[in-house]
């Protein structure tokens, strides 16, 4: 067992995590595939230092599978905010032995934590959005700054259908606030394409989705959408849909 629970997943009755697999859906996501691997291909080709952002979204393990399993030059990391879902975690220990690598993950700065924490309270970021962007600036952002620097280019999951501030999302484009090129191979992709990647390539994924949470970030901003509501509806959810980023993909 090497210290690993068995991560035996009950059948999901989520339609949206379990889509039906016909031939057109099966060969339209193996092009995808492989547009998606040649993108990637040369990206690393043209810049060496090149990174991906793994949130362990249902997105990101498609990519972290094709990266992994094309053997691609990319490096793969996350931040752990320290308020991630269990089932996040449960998540990467799944990743570490189905593909047998260990995560290279950004921690906020502790004084930052602490010194917010003390001053506003353990969940402050449900009183302002003021609060809330403080926070996200000091688990997420700042450490996101440190993820890239001396890279010349990133790749995330995010796709153009997630969200109103996401959907003229290209698949290249000069990341201005960040300073270095930006990768998003799976902007075009649906959300059935990548559940049906998921399903045919039997990639790992986070529990949490057959529960309804189509996006997955911190455990105390993320729940459950009801049937048929907006894929981001549950990320703080108490905010306006038009401005809800949490200054990961800001353009400056
Ligand atoms: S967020 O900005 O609202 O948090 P979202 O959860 O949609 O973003 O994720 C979009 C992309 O941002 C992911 O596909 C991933 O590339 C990157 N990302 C988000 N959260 C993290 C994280 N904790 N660690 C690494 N990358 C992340
Ligand atoms: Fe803090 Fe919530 Fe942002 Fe996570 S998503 S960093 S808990 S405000």
């Amino acid at each position: 067992m090497n210290g690993q629970v068995s991560m035996l997943k009950p059948a999901s009755s989520n339609p949206a995590t379990t889509p039906k697999l016909t031939d057109e859906l099966v060969q339209n996501v193996a092009t995808k595939r492989a547009q998606v691997s040649a993108l990637l291909k040369a990206a690393s080709a043209e810049f060496n230092a090149i990174t991906f952002a793994n949130s362990y979204g249902a997105e990101d393990m498609v990519l972290t599978d094709i990266i992994v399993k094309e053997n691609l030059p990319i490096e793969i990391f996350s931040l752990d905010t320290g308020r991630l879902p269990a089932e996040t975690y449960t998540l990467m220990g799944e990743v570490e032995s189905t593909y047998q690598t260990k995560p290279v993950v950004f921690f906020p700065k502790h004084e930052a934590v602490e010194q917010y924490v003390r001053t506003h309270g353990i969940n402050a970021f449900y009183e302002s959005i003021e609060l809330r962007k403080a926070c996200c600036h000091i688990r997420k952002v700042e450490p996101l700054q440190r993820a890239l620097a001396g890279k010349q280019a990133w790749v995330t999951g995010m796709r153009a259908e997630q969200a109103a501030t996401r959907a003229s999302l290209p698949t290249r484009e000069f990341d201005t606030g960040n300073k270095l090129e930006k990768f998003n191979p799976l902007s075009d992709w649906t959300e059935q394409e990548v559940w049906a990647y998921i399903r045919m390539y039997n990639v790992p994924y986070n529990a949490l989705h057959d529960q309804f949470y189509p996006s997955i970030g911190c455990a105390p901003c993320t729940r459950a959408v009801a049937m048929g509501e907006d894929i981001r509806a549950g990320r703080w959810w108490w905010e306006d849909p038009t401005s809800k980023e949490c200054g990961l993909h800001v353009k400056k």
